[in-house]
């Protein structure tokens, strides 16, 4: 715009270059992941290893060298604050547990914030050679092809995503899960909550529940929903976990309904 300087797509393309670079390093870690030593975190299924904890900060080390005035909100280690209003909301493994297990379905995943909103994101997933990335009012993008959600779909229409962890009770699964096939919905789950969220952005899953996300895990993946068409709602913040609820607006309110919130 007339050589003026936008401060948000600046970003968004250092995003891009970063989600790249950090997935091609985690790459290099999960090709070679049987040389790794996880420690347990919360649960059984909770882990972390050198690879997580090498990629956010190699991360951390970049967004500094490009953008010294922004704030980062990372998984692995203490938030640093900024002064700039902006703020780097990054997992650097989203799906550690497939990960460490050898499946395709883990994600980098990078959110950007202003004034503790997020305005734009980028999700990466090396080996499935996807890279998602969106930002508030320029649309939602999947390997250079816009995104556009399907404005019709109902929780019937295909799968719906459900993040819980051994974090849930097992009532609450019992209960969401037996609300959804009643509606004729069907589950689907991969082990990282941005990629189900960048799945509901590309239509290829109808819509998306979890009991408990950290900012870092959806942030990211709520502007692709938004700005593909849909809706996502979130009841955290840049430091409380919370639910998140993401659909086209019929699929938003049914899944808040099925959960119990609304
Ligand atoms: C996890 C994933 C998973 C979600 C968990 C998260 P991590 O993140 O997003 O889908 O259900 O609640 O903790 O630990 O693999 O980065
Ligand atoms: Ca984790
Ligand atoms: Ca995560
Ligand atoms: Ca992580």
């Amino acid at each position: 715009l007339n050589g003026e300087a936008d401060p948000l797509r600046d970003r968004l393309a250092i995003a891009e270059k970063l989600a790249r670079r950090a997935g091609g390093k985690a790459k290099a870690f999960f090709l070679n992941r049987d040389t790794l030593h996880p420690e347990l975190k919360s649960a059984s299924q909770d882990l972390v290893s050198e690879a997580d904890r090498a990629i956010e900060a190699w991360l951390r080390g970049a967004i500094r060298k490009h953008f010294p005035d922004d704030g980062i909100v990372g998984e692995e280690e203490e938030a640093s604050e900024g002064g700039s209003g902006f703020v780097w909301v990054i997992d650097p493994i989203d799906g550690t547990m497939p990960f460490l297990v050898g499946q395709p379905n883990w994600t980098v995943s990078l959110g950007i914030a202003r004034e503790k909103r997020p305005v734009a994101g980028v999700i990466y997933a090396p080996m499935l050679k996807e890279l998602y990335s969106a930002a508030e009012g320029g649309g939602a993008w999947l390997n250079g092809r816009v995104l556009t959600m399907n404005p019709d779909w109902t929780v019937a229409s295909t799968t719906i995503g459900f993040g819980a962890t051994q974090k849930a009770t097992p009532g609450e699964v019992g209960a969401f899960v037996e609300a959804l096939y009643r509606e004729g919905g069907v589950l689907f789950r991969v082990g990282s909550g941005a990629l189900m969220l960048a799945y509901v952005a590309a239509n290829r899953i109808a819509g998306y529940f979890d009991p408990m996300l950290y900012c870092w895990d959806c942030w990211a993946g709520m502007i692709l929903v938004q700005e593909a068409g849909g809706i996502a709602t979130f009841d955290g913040d840049l430091g409380r976990p919370g639910p998140i609820w993401a659909g086209n607006r019929h699929v938003h309110a049914d899944l808040r309904r099925l959960s119990g919130a609304a």
